[in-house]
């Protein structure tokens, strides 16, 4: 391995071809933030409108007189630019390469013209189905072409899809169908993860049997593994049943630029995870911009986001970015580790990926299995890396960079968040020097800032909270159903300022190093899970009277789950009562949420005012006991001495 440095550059052969030096496609970072008018009006005519916007920007962050609103005379319908506008030019051209989960198991492409077929095909059912303009229809799918099938299939009727991640258990599901008001779910039989079958449509039919679910009308189902499953009759349908006689054209919705495109949950740091609302016309332009930019995107590339498109990242680098910009994207349904640790790369070379994009927590998984299982294929495709999820340390840095694209790929570790809609602060390619474990500076058009408890900004080398100073196109406009909410999570710590939720040092260059969630949000192999959800889902059991969760570091995941819990009187700690309470956790959220280290807490130190005081759960958990700081307020301080005395040994 060469030795660490702390500024990389793209190679020269890279730069050579980058975009960003392409004529007419450099950009003036200045420019762009004194002028935005100018700047996201010229970047809106990269999409398709059916009427062009001429207002391009009204947005106040003051909580008197707050509003979001980009190109807001613009029209457009979202599946024609991923669709239609390519069928001239690209229609030949793959849109979709799956690759299954079973690597025996054949591959399949989809061209444009298929695409938009089987594209318009679903949304003509969806219309015979009764959905329309506004209604919200919930996708709970495995990482198959369908899933991009069924939300364009939305977006061209306008209805608001809402995807749901396969690993959320029927709670969460039945939480996020009540909430959005779905009158349609969209599944399958099963999914397939590293050789086991995923029960989807057992799920739903276990979700709507809870509370609250009485929105759902139909329910579509998708023949995918064959698998064993009860249809209920009328509400269940066959998918391909439904398509049978549909005609392979569908007149296409036309939408206000800020109609509502999806509603996707998110955890934050109070109460039940929120409906990240995102709308047609802001979004795309900024999905298919920084897609464009940030992956150097040329016309030949393979390009493969290897999240779920049930996360945001999905939705934006696999869904609408791609392919608005008329790119191939690679879906894969399996998992790094199956059949065993060399099958992203496998997948790369049997595919000629080209560009690849994936989380720091399957870089450090396969990091540790050693450089032979890579070091076993050829890679040769490969151009660009990408990060993204978390923080990603500089010694997984270094390995993606040297081991993964033998220091021939530049790597763009991008910063964003499901409400930011698209990445807000990476490298540009062939541009932006890299340095490992920075996600360096914000992308054109953006302007992040740092600023202190008290909310003063603070310049210069400097570390504080992360906001931004201002509006971008693909900023979420609202938190589905609570408007006020919106505001209030976002918009009054620091007012006037989009808080961010995140910490973030700023270095000597100007270069922007995040250093994890400040609130009450945990980022478990990067997802989102907030304390609050893991806390209710643990005191529904009878047995329990209290509990406080928190992160602690974990050499995989990035950040593992922490429980303290106390038992009701007369209650007794065992093992058995452990698995239990982990079994309810999973039950409650999903698999994706399970607890690490349990500890069992006599007491949970508190304030005199009753305040459970987290920073100290934070630095026990840590193993970092002589950093607890100010423990004055405490209404009892021997809580904390047995906790630490206590404490579980993570690892
Ligand atoms: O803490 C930051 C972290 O992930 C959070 C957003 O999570 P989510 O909405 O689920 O979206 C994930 C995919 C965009 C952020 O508040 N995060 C995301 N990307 C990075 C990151 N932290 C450090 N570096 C990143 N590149």
């Amino acid at each position: 391995m060469s030795t660490p440095v702390d500024h990389i550059s793209a190679s020269a052969e890279f730069t050579a071809k980058a975009n960003s030096h392409k004529e007419g496609v450099a950009f003036d970072y200045a420019q762009s933030v004194r002028d935005p008018d100018a700047f996201w009006g010229r970047i809106a005519e990269r999409i398709d409108w059916v009427k062009s916007p001429t207002r391009i920007r009204n947005v106040n962050f003051d909580a008197d007189d707050f509003r979001i609103r980009w190109y807001e005379d613009g029209e457009l319908n979202a599946s024609v630019n991923c669709l239609d506008r390519h069928l001239e030019t690209r229609g030949d051209k793959a849109a979709i390469v799956f690759e299954p989960d079973d690597p025996a198991a054949s591959a399949q492409t989809i061209t444009y013209r298929q695409l938009h077929a089987r594209v318009c095909k679903l949304a003509n059912a969806l219309r015979e189905l009764g959905i329309g303009k506004g209604d919200r229809v919930t996708i709970y799918l495995p990482m198959v072409p369908d899933a991009a099938i069924a939300m364009l299939a939305c977006a061209r009727i306008g209805a608001v899809h809402m995807v749901v991640f396969g690993g959320f258990a029927p709670q969460s599901i039945a939480d996020r169908i009540a909430d959005s008001g779905s009158k349609l779910v969209v599944t399958a039989d099963e999914g397939w993860r590293g050789g086991k079958a995923v029960p989807l449509k057992a799920n739903v039919d276990a979700a709507l049997k809870l509370s609250g679910t009485a929105s759902v009308e139909t329910v579509l189902v998708l023949r995918h593994t064959g698998g064993d499953i009860d249809m209920h009759s009328p509400r269940d349908r066959w998918w391909h049943e439904a398509v049978e006689d549909q005609p392979e054209a569908c007149e296409p919705a036309r939408m206000n630029a800020e109609d509502p495109l999806f509603i996707l949950y998110t955890s934050g740091s109070t109460g039940k995870p929120k409906g990240v609302l995102h709308t047609t016309g802001g979004y795309l332009v900024y999905a298919s911009y920084t897609h464009e930019t940030v992956f150097d995107l040329k016309e030949d590339d393979v390009y493969w986001c290897t999240a779920d498109v049930g996360w945001i990242t999905g939705h934006s680098y696999i869904v609408y970015g791609p392919l608005a910009n008329g790119a191939t994207a690679l879906m894969f349904e399996g998992v790094p580790t199956w059949p065993d640790a060399s099958r992203f790369w496998q997948v790369i070379d049997k595919h000629q990926v080209t560009i690849f994009y994936t989380a720091p927590t399957a870089i450090r998984a396969l990091m540790r299995e050693g450089d032979a299982p890579v070091k076993a294929t050829s890679r040769k495709s490969l151009r660009l890396l990408g990060s993204v999820g978390e923080p990603i340390n500089p010694e997984a840095w270094r390995w993606y960079f040297d081991v993964v694209g033998d220091a021939r790929c530049p790597v763009v570790d991008t910063w964003w968040q499901t409400e930011t809609g698209g990445i807000l602060i990476s490298p540009v390619p062939g541009v932006t020097e890299m340095k490992p474990g920075s996600a360096t500076l914000p992308l054109p058009g953006v302007q992040p800032a740092l600023v202190d408890a008290q909310g003063e900004r603070l310049e210069g080398a400097t570390e504080g909270n992360l906001v931004l100073m201002d509006s971008w196109p693909g900023q979420m406009r609202t938190v589905y159903g609570d408007h006020q909410r919106f505001i209030d999570t976002y918009f009054k710590t620091y007012p006037g300022m989009y808080f961010t939720g995140d910490g973030c040092r700023r270095d000597e260059d100007g270069y922007y190093w995040i250093t994890g969630r400040v609130d009450d949000v945990i980022n478990v192999s990067g997802h989102r899970i907030g304390t609050a959800e893991l806390e209710s889902a643990l005191v529904a059991h009878p047995k329990v009277a209290e509990a406080a969760v928190v992160g602690f570091p974990h050499d995989i995941k990035g950040q593992g789950v922490y429980a303290y819990v106390t038992l009701k009187q007369d209650e007794a700690p065992s093992d058995g009562l452990k698995k239990e309470l982990n079994a309810l956790v999973r039950q409650e959220i999903g698999p994706i949420a399970s607890i690490d280290h349990l500890q069992w807490a006599p007491g949970l130190p508190k304030t005199r005012s009753g305040k459970i005081m987290r920073r100290i759960l934070r630095k026990i958990a840590e193993n970092a006991p002589d950093q607890l700081g100010d423990t004055s307020t405490l209404a009892d301080p021997t809580v904390v001495e047995s906790l630490v005395r206590e404490r579980q040994v993570p690892g």
